[in-house]
């Protein structure tokens, strides 16, 4: 009947026809454009046959529909809202058509039918899943909101609170959560699927009792109490500042609620147009890029890396101690060194009240908890190192003492082993120094806390190899962490490019701003903690010890020549949370947690290294003044190949450092300024500086009008 790329349509018994998803050459189904023009042409064969009496939706992959195809959206997005809407309104109508055959139609859901592949399904009159599928919304996630009718179809089958709540939090259902919603109508397992989708189509045709159920979808949303949607909307306005769509998808929902199907699904179409057009969708579907492109790297180095099935850590501290849990967690036991028994004690301690909170949330059973502490071996000496594929080292931060760990450490583990530092400041080419084979040795920075935080950077000295590199980010992916491979240079990617920030802080700070202003201000702006508290998150001691030694590196771009609030505080024995007191006070909370408190005499002290007193400065001025040296170091990053693309840097500052995921990365939030535009503000804050290579390349990239991403 129909045979296309991704689309085929076959007779069955009985007059009943099924439209069979089976992407030729491909593991999953998606529905790019060419998929659905083939609906349509599909359903267009479907119309012009009068002997038809059924239709049978499945997928011959093992997911129905992962979604819609979103390489595709860039180029589609990027030509404004009236064409989105257009473009999104035709393919809609597609759905449409599709829906109102005049026959019954059952689809068969089996694996994961997500974003348009649930929109698909939702565009039938009866839905069958298997026990393990699930279905649901994740485009929020990407900035933008369901576009094929599913803010339309599913308030109309499951009422419009949970349609909101499915769309708003982008979350995967269930089987039991579809079917108590009302979104499908059987689960089976799935030998049983195709059976019994079949049976409930000739039923459907026997009885007739579809007809009813698409006059009720065709209509408005019964019954319609808005109260019910108020606390979806509340929060979702929360948010809207930065990340519009779900906001957007509850007035969809809303407005149309009184409306029959096709007048809302226009008005869908029209504000989908809006949404999609956005910068923060521009972002967050570039940050989707990134990360695909991440994994198809990972599986390259993949091919060259050594499985690690047991590994070492030594230095049982803070980092130490979160690296051996995160590891045990994953299936790869450790041997956990240290040279204090306390440590030892410490590192456990700290492990199992890790595990038991996993017990105690159902994420782990008593017996795997167990079993996974059983995995974290303590150690004074190097036993067992004998049979270790790797071994981190995250002892003190001293070039001496890590020099003499590891070249111990050679000598007690297989020759093609390799050996990692956790080091934040150190040179590893420097340091592998001290070894015999330098080429199995690499940095492997993680940040604190080390099961939370999703990034490894995996640093690449001098002489490390490429099996050597590949294998440490084998072993940080095989840890559910993302690595991303970097050059040996002070503060490697993620705190280098920090850096500029902070000195940025600094120096507003000396010109008078109140740094109570400035964490409102970027707080505001969309990162987590402003840098005043963030700074006391980290510690001024560290911090002060690791930034130093970092602006040193790059003395053109980041030196200061004047007392800085960080060593004023420093000196002051403020270190921040971990003393309770820096530029704030800390009490503990009911539960313990430490509370931000305003302290009058940081105010005070921080007023004797403001030489022109206090001047208050436009937001817009502080954004600018933080945000920009930001940039500009990425993009030095970038032509210094300190990570290779764009995508990784982005990526890196948002996973290792919370910067606004809403900008895509310091890179894309550039792109989406113009270059000629952040060449301009960087002119008038004096940031380029001639005498350094990027300031021509800058302003070349903005004659040019290039881009960081293509
Ligand atoms: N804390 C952070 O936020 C952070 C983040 C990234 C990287 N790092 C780096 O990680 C490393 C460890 O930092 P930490 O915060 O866990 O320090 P920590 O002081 O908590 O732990 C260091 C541990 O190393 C042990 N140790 C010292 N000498 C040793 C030796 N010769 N052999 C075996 N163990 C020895 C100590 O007993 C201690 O338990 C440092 O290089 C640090 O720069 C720290």
């Amino acid at each position: 009947m129909f045979k296309g790329q991704s689309i085929q349509l076959v007779r069955l018994h009985d007059s009943l026809v099924e439209l069979r998803f089976d992407r030729q050459q491909q593991s999953i189904n998606k529905l790019d454009t060419g998929t659905i023009m083939e609906l349509q042409a599909a359903t267009q064969a479907l119309r012009e046959d009068a002997s038809i009496r059924g239709m049978l939706v499945t997928s011959a992959k093992a997911s129905f529909i992962v979604g819609a195809d979103i390489f595709e959206f860039t180029t589609l997005f990027a030509k404004g809202a009236e064409e989105i809407e257009r473009f999104i309104a035709a393919q809609s109508a597609i759905f449409t058509a599709f829906e109102d055959l005049a026959v019954p139609i059952v689809t068969a859901i089996n694996g994961l039918a997500l974003g348009g592949g649930f929109e698909m399904a939702l565009a039938s009159d009866y839905r069958i899943m298997t026990t393990s599928a699930q279905v649901g919304f994740p485009e929020v996630s990407l900035g933008i909101f369901p576009g094929f009718g599913g803010c339309v179809r599913l308030p109309r089958l499951c009422g419009a609170k949970t349609a909101l709540e499915w769309i708003v939090s982008g979350k995967p259902q269930k089987a039991e959560a579809a079917l108590a919603a009302n979104a499908v109508d059987g689960v089976v397992s799935n030998e049983q699927l195709r059976d019994a989708a079949l049976a409930m189509l000739q039923s459907a045709v026997k009885s007739g009792e579809w007809r009813a159920r698409r006059e009720v979808r065709a209509g408005a949303i019964a019954p319609w109490d808005p109260s019910t949607i108020t606390a979806i909307e509340a929060a979702a306005a929360k948010a809207a500042a930065h990340y519009p769509a779900a906001l957007a998808a509850v007035a969809v929902v809303s407005s149309t609620a009184h409306l029959a199907r096709d007048a809302a699904l226009l008005l869908e179409a029209r504000s989908f147009g809006r949404t999609a057009a956005t910068a923060t969708a521009a972002a967050l579907i570039q940050l989707f890029i990134n990360d695909q492109m991440m994994k198809k790297k990972t599986g390259v180095q993949a091919r060259i890396a050594r499985k690690v099935s047991r590994a070492a850590i030594v230095g049982a501290g803070i980092m130490g101690g979160g690296i051996a849990y995160t590891s045990a967690v994953r299936g790869i036991p450790v041997q956990m060194q240290d040279i204090a028994q306390a440590a030892l004690d410490l590192g456990k301690t700290e492990a199992r009240k890790l595990i038991d909170k996993q017990v105690a949330s159902g994420q782990l059973t008593r017996e795997s908890g167990d079993s996974i502490d059983a995995s974290i071996t303590p150690t004074l000496d190097y036993s067992e190192f004998e049979s270790v594929g790797a071994v981190i080292e995250a002892v003190v931060e001293n070039m001496n003492v890590k020099k003499t760990v590891l070249a111990e450490i050679e000598t007690r583990i297989p020759a093609d082993a390799v050996m990692a530092s956790n080091t934040s400041s150190l040179s590893i080419t420097d340091m592998a120094t001290a070894l015999q084979r330098p080429e199995n040795f690499a940095g492997m920075h993680f940040f604190n806390p080390v099961p939370a935080m999703p990034l490894v950077e995996v640093i690449r000295g001098e002489k490390t190899s490429d099996i050597t590199a590949a294998t440490i980010a084998g072993y940080a992916t095989a840890m559910g962490k993302t690595p991303v491979v970097v050059k040996d240079c002070p503060g490697f990617l993620v705190n280098r490019v920090f850096t500029p920030y902070v000195v940025a802080f600094l120096k507003l700070v000396h010109d008078g701003a109140d740094f109570e202003q400035v964490d409102q201000v970027m707080e505001a702006f969309g990162w987590p903690m402003g840098p005043a508290y963030l700074l006391d998150v980290i510690g001024l001691d560290t911090g002060s010890h690791v930034f130093d030694i970092i602006m040193r590196g790059y003395p053109g771009r980041m030196s200061l020549d004047f007392k800085n609030a960080i060593h004023l505080l420093a000196d002051q024995e403020r270190f921040g949370q971990k003393n309770r007191v820096g530029f704030y006070r800390y009490e503990a909370s009911a539960k313990g947690r430490p509370v931000k408190l305003t302290a009058p005499d940081a105010h005070a002290l921080i007023a004797e290294i403001q030489p022109r007193g206090r001047v208050t400065f436009q937001p817009e001025v502080i954004i600018d003044r933080m945000m920009l040296p930001m940039i500009v170091e990425a993009a030095v990053c970038l032509i210094e190949r300190v990570a290779e693309t764009a995508a990784e840097i982005d990526t890196s500052l948002i996973l290792g450092l919370g910067f606004p995921r809403y900008l895509g990365g310091p890179l894309k939030y550039a792109d989406q300024m113009g270059l000629r535009v952040l060449v301009s503000k960087c002119e008038r804050y004096e940031l380029l500086n001639d005498a350094e290579p990027i300031s021509a390349h800058l302003r070349e990239m903005a004659r040019m009008d290039l881009r960081f991403h293509r």
